[in-house]
């Protein structure tokens, strides 16, 4: 008989958590202003908010932390990471940042002027904002079969090349780079192809423009080429990691995501004139450039970090896990966006709760509902993440309309995964009882899904 699958570590430290009462949980959703950004995480059983930032840190990540060297200036840990970057992806300057948005804060200050257009696959929310609150505009060019959420196709966060290219014809001169996010979040997750970033970097080319990708999950994107893409099956992570980021001039990168620390960031670039230039808004914005926002323990966790999560068993083991959620979601007949992502289920609300008006924010009510079935916290990615306009001031429908159940990395067993699909099972099992959604009770003007308050209707 073959062995079953099993996990490629084992536990050595464990946190505990407690479940809670439904009545428990009524009050603490409504003194949250059914926001569950707002919720205490002791009022959280099993927690999907996020995948950044919540990994559990392997002994050889702890060991490192040992290692940090706190010097202001010329810290040997920022020589140590600068080393293990530019081995993965060839990029010789790097700026370590606190987090994905201050790297992308330092870069577009020194790239995004008003009126300018930023081409790329559906822009993750603080993109999207670090590009709008400059005048300009992140303009998404993602395969529009991304937005069908039952097709299954084994890169959906690909970029229309067509689209792109229409772009840039239109808009050439405006566009100071073009943004490719890998894996794709917004929609679901979701990976690029080699063939895909090929096709952008040589239309790149042609307009003489460069191309960064926003690379938060970009070692689980390469574990997607190797399993699904022709021709990638016998090469490793790290031939494959290389091969992505010989294609690009760029990266920012989350590093609470594949680099698996709970803070931290990174600028990475092969041009010393984008260097140069986001240079003078680390040091004060972050801090100086051979720290910026990051600790010297933090930066020898992160180095190890990298290096462990582009090893293949590593990535199996979280990808597997997160399909394994999916197969029990298909049990159940429950629809997401199809196939499984890399960090996260996103279940389609909207085929889900259709007695809920898109006006009463279906996957917000779903999330909500989720939570008091079992204390479980997913989070919305649809129309209350997707702000509003920001020239009509209309709530913006367009898109898809979603609960994400993220999975931590190498943080829950799969008995916990049982847990949220039963409970998601139990909330579907009513769908048909659930008419109505929320109200917006106040919100802010750019990403208001953290603050929003709600009311229940
Ligand atoms: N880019 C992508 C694709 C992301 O998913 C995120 C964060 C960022 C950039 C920003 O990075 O949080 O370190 O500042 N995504 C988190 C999430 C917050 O839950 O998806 P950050």
């Amino acid at each position: 008989m073959e062995l079953p699958f099993a996990e490629s570590w084992k536990i050595k430290m464990v946190e505990p958590i407690r479940k809670s009462t439904r009545e428990e949980r009524e009050q603490w959703i409504r003194e949250a202003h059914y926001n569950v950004f707002q919720l205490r995480s002791e009022q959280v059983y099993i927690d999907c908010i996020t995948d950044s930032g919540t990994g559990a840190m392997s002994d050889r990540q702890w060991a490192a932390m040992m290692l940090g060297d706190e010097s202001y200036a010329g810290a040997k840990s920022f020589f140590h990471l600068k080393e293990v970057i530019g081995r993965l992806t060839g990029f010789e300057y790097v700026i370590p940042t606190h987090q994905g948005r201050a790297a992308e804060n330092v870069l577009f200050s020194h790239l995004v002027k008003e009126g300018d257009v930023v081409p790329g696959n559906s822009h993750f929310d603080t993109t999207k904002g670090h590009i709008e609150s400059r005048k300009a505009q992140a303009l998404d060019c993602t395969i529009d079969e991304a937005k069908d959420t039952q097709l299954e196709l084994p890169f959906k966060g690909n970029v229309d090349p067509a689209k792109l290219e229409k772009a840039l014809a239109e808009h050439a001169e405006r566009v100071p780079f073009i943004i490719v996010t890998i894996t794709n979040n917004t929609a679901g997750g979701q990976p690029v192809s080699m063939q895909n970033l090929r096709e952008v970097r040589a239309i790149a080319d042609r307009y003489g423009k460069r191309v960064v990708l926003d690379s938060a999950r970009f070692a689980e994107n390469a574990y997607f080429i190797k399993t699904r893409e022709e021709g990638y099956a016998d090469k490793s992570i790290k031939e494959i990691v290389a091969e992505i980021f010989s294609l690009a001039d760029a990266m920012t990168m989350s590093a609470k995501k594949d680099g698996i620390v709970n803070m931290g960031g990174f600028i990475a670039t092969r041009h010393e004139d984008w260097y140069e230039g986001a240079k003078r808004f680390c040091i004060p914005f972050e801090g100086y450039l051979t720290y910026g926002g990051m600790n010297g323990r933090d930066m020898e966790a992160l180095a190890v970090g990298l290096d462990e999560n582009t090893e293949f068993d590593n990535l199996d083991t979280r990808i597997r896990q997160v399909q394994y959620l999916a197969a029990r979601l298909d049990e159940f007949g429950i629809p997401y966006q199809r196939p499984a992502g890399g960090h996260a289920i996103f279940v389609d609300a909207s085929k889900i709760l259709t007695k809920v008006p898109k006006e009463e924010f279906p996957a917000q009510t779903l999330t909500i509902e989720l939570y008091l079935e079992a204390g479980i916290r997913g989070c919305e990615i649809g129309y209350i993440l997707a702000d509003r306009d920001p020239v009509t001031r209309e709530n913006r429908f367009g898109g898809l309309d979603l609960l994400r159940l993220c999975v931590p990395r190498r943080v829950y067993t799969n008995n916990h995964m049982d847990v949220i699909a039963v409970a998601l099972k139990n909330v579907f099992d009513r769908r048909e009882e659930i008419t109505r959604g929320v109200r917006i009770a106040w919100e802010a003007e750019l990403m208001r899904h953290f603050t929003v308050k709600l009311e229940r209707l």
